[in-house]
């Protein structure tokens, strides 16, 4: 994994280094790409190259990453509009560009946190880039409600997959108290109808294909970073 591990701290490093300015608001987001991100925020900061920059954590994790790098943080509900987030992907289609999100569950908080910057920049690399979209679409689902959503999920032609918690017995809960199901679609052609679909289902909070809000992509690869606006 050092490999990818390098790309990824490629890509979350000089993301936060070309699009964090002094006086921000910024989403920060789940994983150990924006991992890189907070903390070279937080050297930017001691450093005095920044100043003035509040964030706001898409998870527990990255509210506990950022307060160690020193990133003064509000609680989300303090705010209604940030200027950046920089948020990591499970796989990314330049088509559209479309991202998958959830791998580690925080795609609900993710969502509403990158649809309220001005510019949502995904920071991942190059081994997640990929057309047809494939990653198994991480699904928030009403815990009660879960065997009625895998149900219409196997009839839309997914797999559904309850998430397991690591090293405890028992389905994983995410900060909201909810499930997951990862819901393997094979290759995603239709990704709009798609995610249509997913929005339709009653008991489903919150699916992980992001369409339609990502502005910059910052792909780590194996020499350099490679920058994408869109
Ligand atoms: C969290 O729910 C996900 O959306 C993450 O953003 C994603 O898993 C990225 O993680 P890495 O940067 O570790 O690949």
């Amino acid at each position: 994994d050092g490999v990818f591990d390098e790309r990824r701290r490629r890509g979350g490093q000089r993301a936060a280094r070309e699009v964090v300015e002094s006086g921000m608001d910024l989403g920060l987001g789940t994983g150990s790409t924006t991992a890189w991100a907070v903390a070279e925020v937080g050297r930017l900061l001691r450093e005095g190259e920044l100043e003035d920059v509040r964030g706001v954590a898409t998870s527990l994790q990255s509210h506990e990453l950022a307060k160690e790098a020193g990133i003064p943080l509000v609680s989300l509900d303090q705010v209604t509009e940030l200027d950046v987030t920089v948020d990591g992907a499970d796989q990314y289609s330049e088509e559209e560009p479309t991202v998958i999100k959830g791998g580690g569950g925080a795609h609900a908080r993710e969502r509403v946190i990158d649809a309220m910057a001005d510019e949502l920049v995904i920071a991942t690399d190059e081994e997640k880039a990929t057309d047809p979209l494939d990653f198994p679409v991480p699904v928030e689902v009403m815990p009660d409600a879960r065997s009625t959503v895998a149900e219409d999920i196997r009839d839309l032609g997914g797999d559904p997959e309850l998430r397991m918690a690591e090293r405890k017995d028992g389905p994983l809960f995410t900060a909201n108290g909810n499930l997951v199901l990862d819901c393997d679609f094979g290759g995603l052609d239709d990704t709009h109808g798609t995610a249509d679909d997913l929005d339709d289902i009653p008991g489903v909070l919150e699916h992980g294909i992001f369409l339609d809000m990502v502005d910059t992509v910052y792909l780590g690869t194996a020499e350099d970073v490679e920058v994408l606006r869109f």
